[in-house]
């Protein structure tokens, strides 16, 4: 079975050469070129991620995909040219292993930025996402755990048994892994 709930932060990179072999591409709103790599997930990931959004949908909702998997390649172009500190180092994102999603919606340009938490779109997910499985990976009042700013966009797929759980311990995944 695919690690769901690994752990992939500074202290614990992916293998350069990490390549998760069940991509997919993405079947739901996707802000981005059909033949995108951003709209390549993780099997399950994708199809939780597919009946998140579909239901957001039915609440008039319109939450879009922005970017799902990176290779290292792309993680390291994407370091070296921000210099926001949002952006991870190589090797260390959860974008890499195809389980991490970034999500927008068109109120604020489809732009990955905190303005989005204040949307409908931003606030149901913070809300309804642990229900599919994924939680908000970076909490605002989380930083000093995380090593990570505040970022309401970007969902983690656990599996629901552990979004549900840290959700109501309002645990980060490094303190479930007691780091
Ligand atoms: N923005 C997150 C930390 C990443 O680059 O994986
Ligand atoms: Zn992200």
């Amino acid at each position: 079975m695919y690690p769901y709930t690994i752990l992939i932060n500074k202290e614990r990179p992916l293998a350069p050469d990490y390549r998760p072999q069940n991509l997919v591409c993405a079947d739901f709103a996707f802000a981005a070129a059909p033949d995108s790599e951003k709209r390549l997930l993780e099997k399950e990931t994708a199809l939780a991620a597919r009946e998140m959004i579909a239901d957001s949908q039915k609440q008039g909702l319109a939450l879009y995909g922005i970017s799902g998997y990176r290779s290292f390649v792309r993680q390291k172009e994407l370091y070296e040219a921000s210099t926001s500190g949002y952006v991870a180092p190589p090797g260390t994102s959860e974008h890499q292993s195809g389980l991490a999603l970034d999500l927008s919606c068109p109120q604020v340009g489809l732009q990955l930025v905190e303005g989005f938490a204040q949307t409908p779109e931003g606030r149901w997910l913070y809300r309804c996402a642990p229900l599919y499985g994924f939680i908000i990976r970076y909490p605002r009042e989380k930083e000093t755990v995380t090593g990570y700013a505040w970022e309401p966009w970007h969902v983690r797929y656990v599996t629901r048994a552990l979004s549900l759980y840290l959700s109501l311990t309002k645990m980060s995944l490094e303190e479930y892994w007691n780091i």
